[in-house]
């Protein structure tokens, strides 16, 4: 099948070379020249494991293509998905411009019918607007082409996309039979026969994308809410967190405490989620205070410096990670760089590393260290702060980390140690709920 793909940012590149990999002819557009410059190298803007392989087999073996002309990549596509960014704006909705600008695109072009795909996470009912939109481009055309669309939210994760691709749920919504039909025979093709589809409305599509984001982030605020009750009574955190998880109808993913939730995804759209219950007259539920306790538990954390270390001001503190979550180079919204701000607005004076992260941080502390690895940042340190869980820092040498820091205090937002060990080996050690 002949596809576009509007914006080529996560959802949009990741989209596009999955479905290139299955040997449909995919388009990817873009308005950022450098960005498609690069691309047609085969040189990916982000990291995600095994994208940039992707990029460069599909560009060889012809089908996958970069371009900044729209009416080229919208008339010869079947499909067009819209996946550009939807970031958050002041008032904590998302920001529906660029998806605004993409539809009207697509109005100035439509030749023929065409199924449109919103694949951003957009509020409840934008699939209604686009129609819209696209409707009145077409009415200054003086045209009358027939189209439809289809909400189909990404529920990728950063790290694990490609393979997410392949076995996550696909929700397909529309008020056309004959767009989901299309769209069902596209994602479940070439061996994905078994894959889990749902087919709905456009308005269920749209609110499935947010309730999955915002009751796994309930789940962490509900998780870091009982460690500090583990903390409290002296229960710990991980072996709840096992045996909460070993009820069939519970699971274990998700259950995790830590430094709280960060990333692009959750906290924006918690907040969009929020505020289109607000709109519709619903407030002061359950999701209403998921954010309050993820903030709370950088400032628990910010506590257990203090604990350490007494007042951080002209402490130095080397904080090991600054990446959202392990195996991603993006420091958006990170758990990691907010409580380092928080450390920085005290006075403290921070050295970093992160395997992958660090330039994509580097502008949040101009004045900061930027380590060439762990041990060169802790060097000198009253106190050392992990804030992200990557596997490189489990298998530190923790005698010599003890040797080059001024003070050995650890502060372990992700729960990488064993206390025990910790304490044997000479550290004053505070986690997270044990
Ligand atoms: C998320 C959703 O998982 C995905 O389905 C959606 O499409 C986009 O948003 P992502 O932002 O890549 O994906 O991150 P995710 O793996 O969900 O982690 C989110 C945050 O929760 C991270 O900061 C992570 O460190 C934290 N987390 C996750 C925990 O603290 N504990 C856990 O047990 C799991």
């Amino acid at each position: 099948m002949n596809l576009s793909i509007i914006g080529t940012g996560y959802v949009g590149l990741i989209a596009g070379a999955c479905f290139a990999e299955q040997g449909h002819k995919v388009i990817c557009l873009d308005v950022d020249k450098d960005k498609i410059i690069k691309l047609q190298k085969g040189i990916s803007p982000i990291y995600e494991p095994g994208l940039e392989e992707l990029l460069k087999k599909c560009i060889s073996k012809g089908t996958i293509s970069f371009t900044t002309n729209s009416k080229d990549a919208i008339e010869n596509s079947k499909i067009i998905f819209i996946a550009v960014g939807t970031p958050q704006d002041e008032q904590g909705d998302a920001n529906m411009q660029y998806f605004k600008e993409a539809a009207e695109q697509i109005g100035n072009y439509l030749n023929e019918y065409k199924i449109i795909v919103d694949k951003s996470t957009v509020p409840v009912g934008t699939a209604g607007g686009v129609s819209g939109i696209i409707e009145g481009e077409l009415k200054k055309r003086g045209k009358k082409i027939k189209f439809d669309v289809v909400s189909n939210p990404e529920f990728l994760a950063e790290g694990s996309a490609i393979a997410d691709f392949q076995s996550e749920r696909v929700v397909i919504g529309s008020e056309s039979e004959e767009a989901k039909k299309t769209l069902h025979e596209l994602y479940a093709a070439g061996g994905n026969e078994k894959k889990k589809i749902l087919l709905t409305d456009t308005k269920s599509a749209e609110i499935i994308k947010y309730a999955s984001n915002s009751m796994l982030a309930l789940r962490l605020s509900f998780i870091n809410e009982v460690s500090e009750l583990c903390e409290k009574v002296g229960a710990n955190i991980e072996d709840v967190s096992i045996g909460v998880g070993m009820d069939n109808r519970i699971g274990p993913k998700f259950l995790k405490a830590g430094l709280g939730y960060g990333g692009s995804c959750f906290p924006k759209d918690i907040k969009a989620f929020i505020s289109t219950m607000k709109k519709n007259g619903l407030n002061n539920g359950v999701i209403d205070r998921i954010e309050d306790v993820n903030q709370r538990q950088l400032d628990r954390t910010f506590k257990k410096v203090e604990q350490l270390v007494g007042n951080v001001n002209k402490k130095r503190i080397a904080v090991l990670g600054l990446a959202f979550k392990a195996n991603t180079d993006d420091a958006r919204e990170s758990p990691a760089v907010k409580i380092s701000k928080i450390l920085l607005e005290h006075g403290a004076i921070l050295s970093f590393f992160d395997p992958k992260a660090m330039e994509n941080a580097k502008a949040f502390f101009p004045s900061s260290k930027f380590a060439k690895d762990a041990y060169d940042a802790v060097e000198e340190c009253d106190a050392l702060v992990i804030a992200t869980e990557w596997e490189e820092f489990k298998r530190l040498d923790l005698n010599k980390i003890k040797g080059l820091m001024k003070a050995p205090n650890v502060i372990d937002g992700r729960n990488l140690f064993d206390p025990k060990k910790m304490k044997q080996l000479g550290f004053n050690y505070l986690s997270i709920g044990r």
